[in-house]
């Protein structure tokens, strides 16, 4: 009985829901909800937690009328969420650090392919799904960070030279349970291949200053603290810290120097963040929409600004911050791979015994 009465409960909480949405949809603009069967809303799973996103929404909101209605969790929650309510999802786009991890959402038959010509313009092939599932929103890279105290630039060259004897236990770097890291491995499975892939997680173990613990940022203050001195992490952490209110981080950023490892022969590894329309999107051109304006100009320098990340749209320019550290080649590969070989990196990191 308490069964039937919750169905029923949730029926009707189900239909109220929609008769919300019909209210809104007849007070906004008539012609646009026929040209696309759509309510004047989209709903956003997003991984992400800054302020700017919200102000950028807020924005689009203004420019088109489209209301976004935002839900807010860890990545891979959200994911399971988007699993488990099914066709009945409100999700209509989903947006997360990582193309390893937006790779999982896709093979998980979770998005669907959206064509843009617009999008084509804004991010390059390279940032974009092969199947078009998913786009690039910003782009972070990932690098050698040193201490200005203890390591010359002159010192350092590849991600490959980490491995040898000048940096036994002294080299600093998260778990192997983090996405950035098996994307990282997975861009050299895709580079050199398997064998070399390998070599170079089990050479990297060797020369560890301690077992991995914490996140990116706590690499930078382990080198601060004089457990390593250099760590592998991306750079926008640097420039929260330099931009920290806390004094502490401040201090610690502006001992480290940064370094765009493999210039003359691979190219620095980045990754994105970014987002894919949902395959049961309801609002599936006001996702769309959203994707255009995300990756427009204006948002793409706001990107910038307030996380230190780099804008995937070449037509606009990186912070001042950004520029000091200096330009860089990077990785020529399709971020797809690093999902086809998110897997093969997991095996390789527990074949070497990468915490
Ligand atoms: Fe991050």
């Amino acid at each position: 009985m308490k069964k039937i009465l919750f169905l029923l409960l949730s029926f009707t909480l189900l239909v109220l829901t929609a008769c919300g949405n019909d209210q809104a949809t007849k007070t906004t603009d008539t012609k646009e909800v026929k040209e696309t069967n759509e309510s004047m809303e989209v709903n956003l799973y997003t991984a992400r937690h800054y302020d700017v996103d919200d102000e950028l929404y807020a924005k689009f909101t203004e420019e088109t009328g489209i209301k976004v209605n935002v839900i807010k969790g860890e990545a891979d929650e959200l994911l399971e969420r988007i699993k488990r309510e099914g066709d009945a999802t409100a999700a209509d786009l989903f947006l997360t650090a990582d193309a390893g991890r937006l790779f999982r959402a896709k093979d998980d038959g979770l998005l669907q392919a959206v064509s843009s010509d617009v999008l084509d313009e804004q991010i390059p092939a390279n940032f974009q799904d092969e199947d078009q599932m998913w786009y690039g929103l910003t782009k972070r890279a990932r690098v050698i960070v040193y201490n200005k105290e203890t390591v010359k630039p002159e010192d350092l060259s590849t991600y490959e030279a980490l491995t040898e004897d000048q940096w036994k236990s002294r080299v600093l770097i998260r778990g192997s349970e983090n996405i950035y890291n098996q994307s990282l491995l997975a861009s050299f499975v895709e580079i050199e291949g398997e064998e070399k892939a390998k070599e170079w997680a089990a050479g990297l173990v060797a020369n560890f200053a301690r077992d991995p613990e914490g996140g990116d940022r706590d690499q930078a203050k382990a080198i601060a603290a004089g457990i390593g001195d250099v760590a592998i992490m991306n750079t926008y952490y640097l420039g929260q810290m330099l931009n920290s209110e806390d004094a502490e981080e401040v201090k610690v950023a502006e001992g480290l120097g940064v370094f765009f490892p493999n210039q003359e022969t691979t190219g620095t590894h980045v990754n994105v963040s970014g987002a894919g329309v949902v395959k049961t999107a309801k609002n599936k051109q006001n996702a769309i929409k959203l994707l255009e304006f995300l990756s427009a100009p204006e948002a793409q320098g706001e990107f910038a600004k307030a996380n230190y990340e780099y804008p995937v749209n070449e037509s606009v320019e990186p912070t001042e911050l950004l520029k000091s550290w200096g330009e860089f080649k990077e990785q020529n590969i399709s971020l797809s791979a690093l999902g086809d070989h998110n897997a093969k990196s997991i095996l390789i990191f527990n074949e070497v015994g990468w915490k």
